[in-house]
């Protein structure tokens, strides 16, 4: 029964594909799947015949995630992020560059996040708006940026990837940049003067007359009403920046710029989208094969594009920018820190599983639950750890050949700073807090290996405790702080900035 669904749903599916646009080079016509259809597409190119269901966060429902943490390490040991696959231990520096390393990255990419195609199209970027504004105190110029993807190939599927680059300009420069996955938008847009303002309204009101008379009326019971207001401008009594300023004003008063880079520009956050964006582009509006990229590898991709256009900038230090995100954006930071050797520093905000957390840790989410509902965040292949009955049979978590701690060491020995919140404000268990700083100690191993500090403790997970919250293990160049916040990496950028500061020798 279930395998006549199966292929009715895969018939229905092709019928859908086929009332799409189809393109003028004569390639198949753009796919147009539900995100089901997308997950059932890939289990039939993998074989798998039945995922287990994700995990619930609602502790009342019987499938509810696992919080006991006796029953979370049902394969407590990890791969050793040191020892290659042939069995020999690395011990220096060069061993890892070329032999052990490129095995976790053909790996990592194989199994959990998906290769980068080889035929990606280049990306070319415009300033759009250029803005002179003061941010808290601190003057600035804000830069809105697009990055037209070519899609001459294919014109059916159009990327434009949307940024903002906000610089301080009271200091030398070229300035540190931090750029962040989130929204792009000006943080204090310049006004008109009160002249410039007077004029716009008196033609927005001759304009809006002119539209419509019966305005005319109303515009003279309340002669003093202006249409457009002026939004306030820059407060030179504005409180000094402190640590509870937005991240955005405290990084620009330490000299800092920053960027906010749009990820649904890239890539949808769904798995419908998988065919669009910059995934859909290049496979031209085809469904993905099992080693293909997700949503979170063309995130990264996206931020190395926008990196490009920084090196070019010369308001930007290009040798010092970070990558920060938090939630879905953390694994996306992290993703992108492990693959891109140009971004200097990290800040990965409570990333959870997919990104410092372990995979074969059961304790809140579960791979069954990044192979479900956030299959497209992943590589293709990813769903094998969440398949119950399949052509290869049963696969979990503890069948990955790799983890998370490999991950963070693919970052080493650029500093990397891993942050988290409070379960009890809000930064659920759900992200596994302990799993991730397993992840952290393990992965110290490659640091110290490269000659730098990790954060400060033996690199044995499973004996080393995860010390209590606002601890600062902020002396090397892997860092760990647990802040007494929310679902957010904000309570701990008063900390971030002088450490990122120190560790790149930046002085504004
Ligand atoms: C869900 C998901 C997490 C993710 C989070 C978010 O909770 O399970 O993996 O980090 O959404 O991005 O908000």
């Amino acid at each position: 029964m279930k395998k006549v669904l199966f292929s009715l749903l895969l018939a229905s599916a092709s019928a859908v594909a086929q009332n799409t646009a189809s393109s003028k080079d004569g390639s198949p016509p753009l796919v147009t799947f539900t995100d089901q259809q997308m997950r059932d597409n890939m289990m039939q190119q993998l074989g798998i015949k039945r995922m287990r269901p994700g995990y619930s966060g609602n502790e009342s429902d019987p499938n509810h995630a696992n919080y006991d943490e006796s029953k979370a390490n049902p394969c407590p040991t990890l791969p050793d992020v040191l020892v290659l696959k042939n069995g020999k231990k690395v011990s220096n520096a060069d061993d890892w560059w070329n032999k052990r390393r490129p095995e976790l990255v053909e790996d990592i990419e194989r199994e959990l996040y998906g290769r980068l195609p080889k035929n990606i199209p280049k990306v070319t970027w415009t300033v759009k708006i250029t803005d002179k504004e003061v941010v808290g105190r601190t003057p600035a110029v804000a830069k809105q940026l697009i990055g037209h993807v070519d899609n001459s190939e294919f014109p059916l599927i159009n990327v434009d990837i949307n940024m903002m680059l906000v610089v301080p300009t009271n200091v030398k420069g070229p300035v540190p940049v931090l750029m962040m996955f989130g929204r792009p938008s000006f943080p204090a847009p310049a006004q008109p003067s009160p002249e410039h303002m007077e004029k716009l309204n008196a033609s927005f009101k001759e304009m809006m007359i002119k539209h419509d008379p019966s305005l005319k009326a109303i515009f003279d019971q309340y002669p003093a009403y202006t249409p457009v207001t002026r939004l306030p401008g820059p407060n030179f009594f504005a409180p000094a920046t402190n640590g509870e300023s937005p991240s955005t004003e405290q990084l620009l008063a330490a000299g800092w710029g920053y960027v906010t880079i749009d990820p649904s520009s890239i890539q949808a956050d769904n798995g419908a989208g998988l065919t669009r964006g910059i995934i859909g582009l290049v496979n031209k509006g085809q469904p993905r094969k099992p080693e293909d990229w997700g949503a979170l590898r063309a995130w990264a991709w996206g931020a190395a594009r926008a990196l490009d256009y920084l090196e070019t900038d010369p308001l930007v230090d290009a040798k010092r920018v970070g990558i920060e995100g938090v939630s879905r954006y953390g694994k996306a930071a992290l993703v992108t820190m492990a693959f891109e050797p140009r971004f200097a520093i990290s800040l990965i905000g409570s990333s959870g599983k997919g990104g410092a957390a372990l995979h074969r840790r059961v304790f809140g989410e579960g791979v069954e639950n990044l192979s479900g509902g956030f299959h497209y965040w992943m590589g293709g292949n990813y769903m094998k750890y969440g398949a119950e009955e399949a052509d290869f049979g049963k696969k979990t978590g503890c069948d990955l050949p790799v983890d998370s701690h490999e991950l963070i060491a693919l970052c080493a020995p650029r500093p990397t700073f891993i942050s988290y919140g409070l379960p009890e404000k809000g930064d659920a268990k759900w992200l596994d807090q302990q799993g991730s700083y397993m992840a952290t100690v393990a992965a110290g191993a490659v640091f110290k290996l490269l000659g730098v500090k990790d954060i400060g403790v033996s690199n044995d997970y499973l004996t080393e405790k995860m010390p209590p919250y606002n601890t600062d293990m902020l002396t090397g160049q892997l860092a760990w702080r647990q802040h007494d916040g929310g679902h957010t990496d904000w309570p701990n950028m008063q900390h971030f900035i002088p450490w990122a500061s120190r560790v790149l020798k930046y002085e504004k």
